[in-house]
């Protein structure tokens, strides 16, 4: 199904979700505090719903949980035979022929593009992580292209602890930022990292008190619009493919990237 308008507020809240559009800036609050905002397969379904239907004019989205904690990981009850209402337990349906392992794949793609479109080059995303980011809440921190911890914060790889991997496509960026032999140690060993250590990790861009959090989030924003765009779209396109280009195949990009920029300026300035 294509999506056309965003997700209704109670789609959202079925989902643990919480979304404040203003402007250029889009806010996705974790919301089952209660759960410390354990996550579903809907939560993933409908995050990719809002990243499909966002409007044009955002340009930056904000992700935060309610409360004390960023998120607990996934809903633990989603391997009980009992499940989560309205979802399907992860254990049910599981199959070792074609058929079952295709719906699984496709399944948990699903989920995947719920995280996958923070990456997108016209928005840049921040996570505002206090407390816990567990499993699966640590992937969503890591789908989002920037880090602001409060000092409070921890975060755990817990998937292997349950005999499961990281399938949220946290696996890339955390080798990308902490390198292969970090990531195998933080995750086979599954131990927690705290805010400190994380910024030492380069897990996070800054770390603040946190009674601090949400100012510091907020100015961050602020000098993100600062630049226009274009320009911001282009130049995230090309940081992007830095780490998979050749220094000859990024100066190429920069150059062709350069051309577009100088030839929408002078459009602009021609008319
Ligand atoms: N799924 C479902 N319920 C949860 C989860 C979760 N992931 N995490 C916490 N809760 C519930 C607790 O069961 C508890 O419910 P209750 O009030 O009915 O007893 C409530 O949320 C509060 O939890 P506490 O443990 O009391 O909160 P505390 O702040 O002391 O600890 C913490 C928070 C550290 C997050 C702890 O709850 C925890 O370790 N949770 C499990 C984390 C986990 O293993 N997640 C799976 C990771 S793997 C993945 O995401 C794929």
């Amino acid at each position: 199904m294509v999506e056309t308008a965003l997700p209704s507020k109670d789609d959202l809240a079925a989902a643990g979700l919480r979304l404040e559009v203003e402007d250029a800036v889009a806010k996705i609050t974790l919301s089952r505090p209660e759960r410390r905002n354990a996550m579903t397969g809907r939560t993933w379904t409908t995050l990719a719903h809002v990243g499909h239907t966002l409007p044009p004019s955002v340009r930056i989205v904000v992700v935060d949980g309610e409360g004390s904690t960023f998120s607990s990981g996934i809903d633990l009850a989603m391997f009980s035979p009992e499940g989560v209402e309205g979802e399907t337990s992860v254990l049910q349906n599981i199959g070792d022929d074609a058929e079952s392992r295709s719906a699984l794949d496709a399944t948990i793609a699903g989920y995947q593009e719920g995280f996958l479109w923070l990456r997108r080059p016209d928005i840049v995303s921040i996570a505002a992580v206090r407390g816990h980011a567990i499993g699966a809440g640590f992937q969503l921190a890591l789908a989002c292209d920037l880090r602001v911890l409060a000092d409070d914060a921890q975060l755990c790889m817990k998937e292997p602890a349950l005999g499961l991997v990281p399938d949220l496509t946290g696996t890339k960026p955390l080798v990308d930022i902490v390198g292969v032999s970090r990531a195998i140690e933080l995750c086979l060993t599954t131990r927690t990292v705290g805010a400190a250590e994380a910024r030492e990790l380069r897990l996070a861009e800054l770390v603040v008190g946190g009674s601090e959090l949400d100012s510091a989030v907020r100015d961050l924003v602020s000098a993100l619009l600062a630049t226009s765009p274009e320009a911001a779209a282009a130049t995230k396109e090309l940081l992007l493919q830095a780490p998979h280009n050749s220094l000859e195949e990024q100066i190429v990009a920069e150059r062709r990237a350069q051309a577009d920029r100088l030839n929408a300026l002078a459009r602009q300035l021609g008319g």
